[in-house]
């Protein structure tokens, strides 16, 4: 069975959709352990609820970004995934890291990228008027918030949204596209060709809400 670590640094509402897809037999994987950069991180309680291997570095205990991140590589490498899953992992990772795992580096983003990078989507997508906005699964590359896009899931922009209204729509359509894109990838169904990413046999690779995988 194919293995997968899942990197996190807060909440773990997306890896608690994982867990639970894993748990009812949607994943066929088994989950050799949840890191995280915060010791407090509440997804670790999660991993914990769910039975699952729950490792914990704060990257305030390290030197530098390198140091951190030679740590994070020799756990990971020791677990042997096939898959790495960054799930609301709030740190930027060297060029060291990302290149020691690519391709089977993976990163959820809650935008429509390559629309609204960075922090703060939400705000940036109401502040723009945007009518669709979104979440996006794509391989991480050493660019920020780019890489190779798996899929997207998209949500309506209301009149009278806030930030906070607009998050919890969209971090709905997160937990769908997540388990999917986990799923393709566990399923060998992933062709990365010239930068694009396509799904063998031909599905659709983008959700609109309320769409279940
Ligand atoms: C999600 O919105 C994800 O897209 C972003 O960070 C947030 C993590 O939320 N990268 P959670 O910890 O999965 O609840």
């Amino acid at each position: 069975m194919k293995r997968i670590v899942i990197l996190i640094s807060g909440r773990g509402s997306n890896l608690k959709a994982i867990l639970q897809s894993t748990k009812n037999g949607t994943l066929n994987t088994e989950v050799a352990a949840v890191i995280s950069n915060q010791k407090n991180a509440q997804g670790l309680d999660i991993a914990k609820e769910f039975g699952v291997n729950a490792i914990s570095f704060d990257h305030k205990d390290f030197e530098s970004r390198q140091t951190f991140d030679h740590q994070l590589i020799a756990t990971i490498d020791e677990l042997k995934p096939d898959l790495v899953v960054l799930a609301g992992f709030m740190r930027l990772l060297t060029d060291e890291f990302v290149e020691h795992f690519e391709g089977k580096l993976i990163n959820i983003h809650p935008s429509l990228l390559p629309s609204f990078p960075g922090l703060k989507t939400h705000e940036q997508a109401l502040a723009k008027g945007v009518k669709w906005h979104g979440a996006t699964v794509h391989f991480v590359s050493k660019e920020m918030d780019e890489g190779p896009i798996i899929v997207q899931g998209v949500v309506p922009v209301l009149p009278g949204d806030t930030p906070e209204l607009l998050a919890d729509r969209v971090l709905e359509i997160e937990h769908q596209i997540y388990v999917q894109a986990i799923k393709w990838y566990l399923d060998d169904q992933i062709r990365l060709e010239k930068g694009i990413v396509s799904v063998i046999p031909t599905a659709p690779q983008f959700f609109a809400i309320n769409e279940k995988s």
